[in-house]
């Protein structure tokens, strides 16, 4: 007989005792006893186990060591990508003879999103950015080549980044703003992406200028933003040069409008127009409307007119030869936005001298006219800058009835071609040709007596038919 059959049974007699106690006693011993089998047995389990059993129990071990290392494998490669994400400079000097062609000098190592006739764009994460993320750095307002752009996976993004969520609107603007016309031009791509993307609207904008921050956009683009999107936009500051940001989702438009068909330019600017109106308030009858509205808006300063009350009489004069023509004189200083979209709800001819309050051509009814003036020697030294407006007519759906150049103004002591010369002329003041005005007033309220008598013209076409952006 075993050791170990002798105690059990004498475990087994000491259980079966009368006495309570000691019952207790033996069932701890037997507890105690157990144990000690139980733990003896497991630890020499595997030498007692069937050698086939045995060899699957070691291949999981091992599995579990290999899926470890690959783990920390992965972990490596993924740290040796986050250190390798690199950062390039936003404005590229090397392009800095052609800044605005192609893939321009801001982000110069990409290329853009371009279909015919639609605008172009970049989109990241997306399909050519090998679904990458847009990360930035840099804090500079003052030079581009100190603020960077970079590209990472988002599942390593570079060191002490932070992740933006939602949509973010990237944009680069060669000009100002803080002006009308190049602030608009620089909104409209991307309502135009918006248009032809369930109207997604940004959770955040990023301003640059050269590859320089901005942090603002002038008092009418952000109510212009604020009416479209159906809220204020918030623009973004970095604040720490060693913390880049990523987006989840980033569109980047760096040609503003180029590239855009006009009948998508029409398309953005109809639903500008409505969404102000609405934002504003302004009902859409008929009645509360002057058959034919002309309105002159003025500016005080540089570009103004001279002799103001020659030019209203010339136009007030030609007005009341017409049946049901209102002539309204204001001044683009100081009307508030709404007041401005108001305005030119009532306007079928703006006339108005070359300046940034001319974009309010853009809030006008479709079809409506426009007739500019500029100072003394613009014609010749301006450039194809002056023309924004004729540009902006047409993209809008407007009539520009054309410009009148000032003969007469500021003295240049070099030849009128001379480019020195404009520094001389940019803010001129600009005079009146009483004959001149009353006759070309005269011929465009001809016009738009023919246009009204005809009422075929679509007028504010709202493209309803665009996912969502429904006005
Ligand atoms: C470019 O844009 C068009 C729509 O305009 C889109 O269908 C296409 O997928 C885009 N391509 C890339 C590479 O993003
Ligand atoms: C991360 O941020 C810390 C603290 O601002 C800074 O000291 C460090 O240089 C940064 N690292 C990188 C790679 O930028
Ligand atoms: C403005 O023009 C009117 C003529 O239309 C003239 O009588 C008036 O003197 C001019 N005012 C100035 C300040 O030149
Ligand atoms: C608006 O500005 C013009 C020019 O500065 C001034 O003549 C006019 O009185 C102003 N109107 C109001 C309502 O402040
Ligand atoms: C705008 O310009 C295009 C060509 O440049 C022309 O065909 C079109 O008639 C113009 N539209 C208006 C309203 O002036
Ligand atoms: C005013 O305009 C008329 C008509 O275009 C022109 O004949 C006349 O020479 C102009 N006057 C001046 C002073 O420029």
């Amino acid at each position: 007989m075993s050791k170990r059959s002798v105690f059990s049974r004498r475990l087994l007699t000491c259980l079966a005792s009368p006495k309570f106690s000691l019952n207790i006693l033996c069932l701890v011993v037997t507890v105690f006893v157990l144990l000690q089998i139980w733990s003896f047995h497991t630890t020499l389990q595997p030498i007692l186990l069937p050698t086939s059993l045995f060899k699957y129990l070691k291949q999981q071990q091992q599995q579990e060591h290999e899926h470890v290392s690959h783990e920390t494998k992965t972990a490596n490669v993924m740290e040796k990508l986050r250190e390798s994400v690199t950062f390039l400079p936003l404005k590229d000097l090397r392009f800095s003879n052609k800044p605005l062609e192609g893939h321009t000098w801001f982000m110069s190592s990409l290329y853009d999103n371009q279909t015919k006739g639609e605008v172009q764009y970049q989109e990241f994460p997306s399909k050519s950015s090998k679904e990458r993320l847009l990360c930035l750095k840099g804090v500079d307002d003052h030079d581009g080549s100190w603020n960077y752009y970079a590209l990472a996976w988002p599942q390593a993004l570079p060191v002490n980044a932070s992740l933006k969520e939602g949509l973010t609107f990237v944009s680069y603007n060669h000009y100002d703003y803080g002006n009308m016309w190049h602030g608009l031009s620089a909104i409209v791509p991307f309502i135009a992406w918006s248009l032809r993307n369930q109207c997604e609207k940004p959770q955040r904008w990023v301003l640059y200028h050269w590859g320089e921050l901005r942090f603002k956009m002038g008092n009418w683009l952000n109510e212009i933003i604020t009416a479209t999107y159906g809220q204020t936009p918030e623009f973004l500051r970095f604040t720490d040069e060693n913390k880049p940001v990523c987006f989840e989702k980033a569109i980047v438009m760096r040609h503003n409008e180029g590239g855009m068909s006009r009948e998508r330019r029409m398309e953005v600017f109809d639903l500008i127009r409505c969404k102000a109106r609405n934002y504003c308030n302004i009902k859409l009858s008929e009645t509360s409307k002057p058959r034919i509205g002309m309105t002159l808006l003025m500016r005080t300063g540089p570009r103004s007119f001279k002799n103001e009350s020659a030019v209203i009489n010339v136009f007030k004069k030609e007005c009341k030869r017409v049946e049901g023509c209102e002539l309204k004189v204001s001044y683009s200083n100081n009307l508030t936005f709404c007041e401005q979209v108001e305005l030119m709800r009532m306007t079928d001819v703006l006339v108005s001298p070359h300046g940034a309050q001319l974009t309010n051509l853009v809030l006008m009814d479709r079809e409506s006219s426009v007739m500019e003036f500029l100072p003394k020697g613009w014609l010749k030294l301006a450039g194809v800058g002056q023309h924004v407006y004729q540009w902006g007519a047409n993209w809008s759906g407007m009539r520009h009835e054309g410009s009148w150049h000032d003969p007469v103004g500021e003295i240049c002591q070099f030849p009128d071609t001379d480019r020195r010369c404009m520094s001389v002329y940019k803010n001129g003041r600009i005079g009146y040709n009483e004959t001149y005005f009353g006759f070309w007033a005269r011929s465009v309220l001809g016009k738009v007596l023919i246009r009204k008598k005809k009422d075929v013209v679509e007028r504010n076409h709202v493209h309803g038919s665009l996912n969502g952006c429904g006005c």
